[in-house]
């Protein structure tokens, strides 16, 4: 079989590069010729283990090829995947636009038979609006079929995400599209996969409803973890006490700043747009986001709390990008609490295993600002370091903002000894507190504020951290 893959960003690229390791042949689309250009040489525009390799493999076997001609891609494919951005828009509700110009595109192009699939996260109804924009547009009458088979691979681990993931979902209203898609994912069907098989609307809500739920189980541990602070309890004991209950489950119950990324705060927004267009309330997952942004606020008050004056102060970040393993800041925590330390009038020293950008953490923390933009001079109170060692020098104090592995091994007297102050923010709780206050530091985390005895207790028995 041979597909096109529309729109070559962390999903698109993905999608394709798996597709073509399953032996199916791909051509992958983008507008942005720079992309096209560098992925012709098997060079990959972002951070995401092992997808170099996989994108290099495929294209020297020849089952992957990179153009920004859509047209070729039309021509050569059976299906056609739709994975270009779906941004937020300023009310919150999905920017469809990148959608809707592919469809035009492709339905220009369309001669024959084909099966036109969203990839991206569109919200409820938009399977429908493609199938009048395919219509409209078509340049002679020929057959077509939409269908909505969301994806869930989490950056960082996208790759195992997409080859072994926990369902694959489909929703489209014709047998024949169902089988199509069926032929396509059947490396998926030999490892036992479930398939969810619906119409679209069922499926496009699916994808709403998933990351929506995720958000809520990271904001409700989040709260319970500022409890936790207040009454002496050990927010990761909880966790584990309420996830061995499977019907909780334990996953995504890990406290933190609060949930970044490109897909779970925007598509948390959506949904609630989406709702209120049709007059429902959904109140849960209302408070899900504000407990985010609270969480958010709630961390860099901890900052500001424990050291006082902020202003002359200087903070070392460690880790810049919303989780590890990718490079993509898109809504990253980082962003707003630096914004908000800067703002206090202390400067940055921040380092980031493979996000190295200055200029787009820049752009993002003044694009994230509420008519606060930061100021050119307040700009260069950012320093980019090259190793988390540089960023502590003369720092009061040390925020690990992001749990990447390498920070979770940190010679701890010498980077004492760095640090003009011992303050150290945990805000990824990866360190045991009783270790850290035994050098000296500071030591804040996320709902672990515990008790002498208790944390002399989970010392010897060394808990499972
Ligand atoms: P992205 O911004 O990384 O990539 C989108 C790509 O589409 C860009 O390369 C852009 O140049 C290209 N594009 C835009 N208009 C185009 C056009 N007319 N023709 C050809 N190419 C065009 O986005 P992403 O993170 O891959 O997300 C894509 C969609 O997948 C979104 O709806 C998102 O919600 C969803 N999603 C993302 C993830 C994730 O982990 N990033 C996971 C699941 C679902
Ligand atoms: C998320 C979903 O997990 C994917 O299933 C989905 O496909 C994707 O969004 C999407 O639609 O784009 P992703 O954003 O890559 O994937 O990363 P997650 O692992 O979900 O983490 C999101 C944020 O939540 C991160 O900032 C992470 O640090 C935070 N998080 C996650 C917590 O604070 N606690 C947790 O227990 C888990």
């Amino acid at each position: 079989m041979h597909i096109g893959v529309i729109g070559t960003g962390y999903v698109g690229l993905v999608t394709g590069a798996c597709f073509a390791e399953f032996g199916v042949f791909v051509t992958c689309v983008d507008k942005d010729t720079k992309k096209i250009k560098s992925l012709k040489q098997g060079k990959i525009p972002f951070y995401e283990p092992g997808l170099e390799e996989l994108v290099q493999r495929n294209i020297k076997e020849g089952r992957l090829t990179f153009t920004t001609d859509i047209a070729e891609a039309v021509r050569s494919s059976l299906v056609l995947f739709i994975s270009v951005g779906t941004p937020p828009r300023g009310d919150g509700s999905a920017d469809l636009s990148y959608i809707e110009e592919v469809a035009k595109e492709i339905a220009v192009n369309m001669k024959e038979y084909k099966v036109i699939v969203t990839k991206s996260t569109v919200p409820v109804g938009t399977g429908d609006r493609l199938r009048k924009i395919v219509s409209r547009h078509l340049n002679e009458k020929v057959d077509f079929d939409i269908v909505s088979n969301p994806e869930f691979l989490r950056e960082g681990s996208a790759i195992e995400d997409f080859m072994r993931p926990n369902r694959v979902v489909i929703g489209a209203d014709s047998q024949q599209a169902v089988a199509i898609m069926k032929d396509l994912y059947k490396p998926l069907y030999l490892i036992e996969t479930p398939f969810v098989i619906t119409n679209i609307e069922t499926s496009e809500l699916i994808k709403y409803a998933s990351n929506s739920f995720l958000a809520t189980k990271i904001s409700f541990i989040n709260e319970i973890s500022n409890l936790c602070d207040k009454v002496g309890a050990d927010v990761h004991m909880v966790a584990k006490g309420m996830g061995l209950d499977q019907r909780i489950g334990p996953k995504f119950l890990h406290p933190g700043p609060g949930y970044g990324g490109s897909c779970l705060p925007k598509d948390t927004k959506a949904l609630l747009k989406m709702a209120e267009e049709h007059n429902v309330e959904l109140g849960i997952i209302y408070a899900a986001v504000r407990a985010n942004e609270r969480q958010r606020e709630s961390m860099a008050k901890k900052i500001k709390d424990a050291i006082g004056r902020l202003k002359g102060k200087t903070i070392a970040i460690l880790g810049l990008s919303f989780k590890p393993n990718t490079d993509d800041i898109r809504d990253a925590p980082s962003i707003y609490i630096i914004r908000r330390l800067l703002k206090e009038g202390a400067k940055i020293r921040a380092y980031d295993p493979v996000f190295k950008s200055r200029e787009l953490l820049l752009n993002s923390i003044k694009l994230s600002g509420e008519g606060s933009a930061l100021s050119t001079s307040s700009s260069k109170l950012i320093k980019f370091c090259k190793d988390p060692y540089e960023a502590a020098e003369g720092a009061h104090a040390l925020v690990i903002m992001t749990e990447w592995n390498q920070f979770r091994n940190l010679e701890l007297e010498r980077l004492k000894k760095l640090l003009s102050e011992p303050f150290f923010f945990d805000l990824r709780n990866i360190y045991v507190p009783q270790k850290l206050k035994k050098l000296g530091y500071k030591y804040f985390c996320v709902g672990r504020n515990l008790s002498n005895s208790y944390l002399q207790y989970y010392e010897t028995k060394g808990f499972n951290e």
